[in-house]
């Protein structure tokens, strides 16, 4: 692994090694153990859209880590005049010793990785967002104890968080099925993507407009915001279109007993999801932003350590 860019690029392998780190990690921060892998190492980050969960647990987790962060808005440096993303990336890589972006277009955070000699981590684009699957996928594993053969169900917008869900669920076995309003279907390239992996894992993938069928049975049940960031102006119309696609109580109950209710987070109580659900028992969207910090910190040490795992 030398970026993430999608998660598509990594092996099934790849991503239980990685939650296997942040797992043991999560333990040593619990316990009080520092674990200064990235000693002297330094991040660079760089944003063109808003952040809570992406720049907080990214910064400290470069702290924990032993390194330095640096967050870099768009506004602020010469991206934001014109400056190409070529020269952009040669320049940082005589600095840094890694790279994480949100920005908009996935081919910016790809060209990034091809023009400079560092590592790149996307943390969101408006077609993927896998950093955050990675501590949704360790979530699960931590709760259900497995992947493979969980029944995971989306529902709401065929946005960046489906198309990244598709792709971990594909890869590690889980079977997924996806419910969106007719129009707002996930972009048949991560569809294709996901259904080519899955030969591989047996992973069976649903794509449907039914979010009852989606929710039917499935062991996890998960939602997005309705417009994601650069879609503000399309807010009213989404509201009105995906209201059947509200996760709230009687659509919940559809899913297993012991299912387990997640959110990328932000989240938008009485659009996407209702509060008796996000803030109800089975709801564990703020163990998954507490693992972003996690995975993100075996991520990294993955990527920019020297791949020696001692303390000092
Ligand atoms: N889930 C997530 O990426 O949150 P932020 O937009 O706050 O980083
Ligand atoms: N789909 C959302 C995810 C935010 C973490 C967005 O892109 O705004």
């Amino acid at each position: 692994m030398k970026h993430l860019l999608s998660l598509k690029d990594l092996t099934q392998e790849e991503i239980l090694d990685i939650i296997d780190l942040a797992i043991k990690l999560k333990k040593d921060n619990k316990e009080g153990r520092t674990h200064h892998y990235l000693k002297g190492k330094t991040l660079g980050m760089i944003f063109s859209k808003s952040s809570t969960r992406t720049r907080v647990s990214f910064e400290v987790g470069m702290y924990q880590l032993g390194g330095y962060a640096l967050f870099l808005s768009q506004n602020d440096i010469q991206i934001g005049r014109g400056e190409t993303i070529e020269d952009t990336a040669k320049v940082l890589s005589r600095y840094l010793d890694g790279i994480m972006i949100r920005t908009f277009k996935q081919s910016d955070v790809e060209e990034l990785a091809r023009f400079g000699s560092i590592p790149v981590i996307n943390g969101l684009t408006d077609d993927e967002h896998p950093c955050q699957v990675l501590a949704d996928l360790q979530t699960i594993y931590e709760i259900k104890g497995t992947l493979k053969g969980l029944k995971f169900a989306y529902v709401g917008d065929g946005n960046n968080m489906a198309h990244s869900l598709l792709h971990g669920c594909a890869i590690t076995g889980m079977n997924i099925a996806v419910a969106t309003p007719k129009g707002y279907e996930c972009g048949q390239k991560f569809i294709d993507e996901a259904v080519e992996i899955a030969k591989k894992s047996g992973s069976v993938i649903t794509i449907t407009n039914d979010a009852i069928e989606a929710v039917r049975d499935a062991d996890v049940v998960y939602t997005d915001t309705w417009a994601s960031m650069g879609q503000e102006d399309e807010k009213e119309e989404r509201k009105r279109i995906f209201m059947p696609y509200q996760v709230n109580n009687e659509l919940f109950s559809y899913s297993k007993k012991d299912a387990i209710f997640m959110h990328c987070l932000p989240a938008y109580r009485g659009s996407e999801v209702t509060s008796d659900v996000i803030d109800g028992e089975q709801s564990v969207v703020f163990d998954e932003a507490e693992n972003r910090l996690h995975v993100q910190k075996a991520v990294m040490v993955r990527l920019m350590g020297n791949g020696l795992l001692v303390n000092n």
